[in-house]
């Protein structure tokens, strides 16, 4: 765990456990350049404490560059919630009213939110003992589910991505396979056949993958298969790490466009992507779509309807990447990555102005 934390490049890490739900609790303070650091709260159960320490270093990683790319005054964090075993009622209200405490205790260092496996729901018990919290439920005073919003976002850069690798950015007759239909896979499936994709679906749980498949008249495709399926855009809505080099060698796609955070394993992932011709659009950049919305809503007090125009502005923005990659020959990675670190340099060099000026002046 030491190790972990030390090669890691960000600021600081809490650490926490919690008996009576057996739980590890890390709160990951990755970069406030820009702001609070604020970044969803996921809870699942992992292999070893490690594993999951690990997921929150890499998650908090992401929230840094999503702030960035989008350029919002907030810095990267996450937390994770890692129970030894699924959590249910009391058990599961005590860790979170606790959490919400160890939250609270930070003063305003890192505001929390709903991520992979909590819910709007979650956030309304987690705001008895902190203030730090987004995506209550409206009638707890939040936004509720930043879901749609991510899905919205994330079909918006689908199209770009389109536009890029076939020439237009209409949906219709496009074969779509979305991986995980869950919060943000459920709705952005929906999109896909309004718009008149031809939809697949996949899930690590058959019924919810049943679901969606009889809504909305969709392909069901077995979780083990999900790699080798033909299809046009391959969309990953679920866990981290699935594009690695085991998986990227069996894709059959044109397009990896989807919602997931730290969808590659690791960095070099990109470029085998790239090397095999896959057009991947930078996951940190097409799921800003709930960010947008909490930031928007919840901070900066923005109205519904700017706050969707500038979602929808993320396929520009995708746009924007995979042109200017495609013009230097790089993957759309490194571009992406590239943004974000121009947008931080520039605040950071914003902010050591007025002291160097007051030394400059003496
Ligand atoms: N967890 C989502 C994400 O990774 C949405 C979210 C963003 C939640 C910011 C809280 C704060 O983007």
């Amino acid at each position: 765990m030491q190790d972990l934390i030390r090669q890691w490049d960000g600021e600081s890490v809490v650490v926490r456990y919690d008996r009576p739900s057996d739980a590890w609790i890390f709160i990951v303070i990755h970069d406030r350049t820009l702001g609070m650091a604020m970044g969803g709260c996921r809870l699942k159960v992992y292999p070893t404490p490690n594993d999951a320490l690990r997921d929150a270093l890499r998650l908090a990683e992401g929230m840094t560059l999503k702030w960035a790319a989008i350029d919002f005054p907030f810095g990267g964090g996450k937390a994770v919630l890692a129970p030894s075993a699924p959590v249910e009622g009391k058990v599961r209200e005590g860790l979170l009213l606790r959490f919400g405490e160890l939250v609270e205790s930070l003063g305003g260092t890192y505001g929390t939110g709903v991520d992979l496996g909590t819910t709007p729901a979650d956030m309304n018990i987690i705001g008895r003992t902190t203030s730090r919290v987004f995506g209550r439920t409206p009638e707890h005073g939040g936004t509720g589910d930043p879901g749609p919003w991510t899905a919205l976002g994330v079909f918006s850069g689908m199209k770009a991505a389109c536009a890029r690798a076939f020439g237009t950015r209409d949906l219709a007759g496009r074969s779509v396979l979305v991986q995980g239909v869950g919060g943000v896979g459920g709705p952005l499936a929906r999109r896909l056949h309004e718009a008149g994709a031809r939809v697949l679906v996949t899930d690590a749980l058959p019924d919810r993958a049943a679901r969606a498949a009889a809504q909305l008249g969709a392909q069901v495709v077995a979780p083990e298969e999900a790699y080798d399926t033909e299809c046009d855009v391959f969309a990953p809505c679920a866990i981290g790490g699935v594009l690695n080099r085991r998986s990227i060698a069996r894709l059959c796609c044109r397009i990896v466009a989807g919602s997931g955070n730290n969808q590659l394993e690791e960095a070099a992932d990109a470029e085998r992507l790239h090397e095999r011709g896959i057009l991947y659009v930078p996951d940190f950049v097409i799921n800003a779509g709930g960010a947008i919305a909490h930031g928007a809503l919840e901070v900066l007090g923005w109205a519904r309807n700017q706050v969707e125009a500038r979602v929808l502005r993320i396929g520009e923005t995708v746009g924007e990447i995979l042109e200017d990659a495609a013009r230097q020959g790089e993957s759309p990675l490194r571009e992406a990555e590239r943004r974000a670190q121009r947008v931080l340099r520039a605040a950071r060099e914003k902010r050591t102005e007025p002291a160097a000026a007051a030394l400059a002046s003496r």
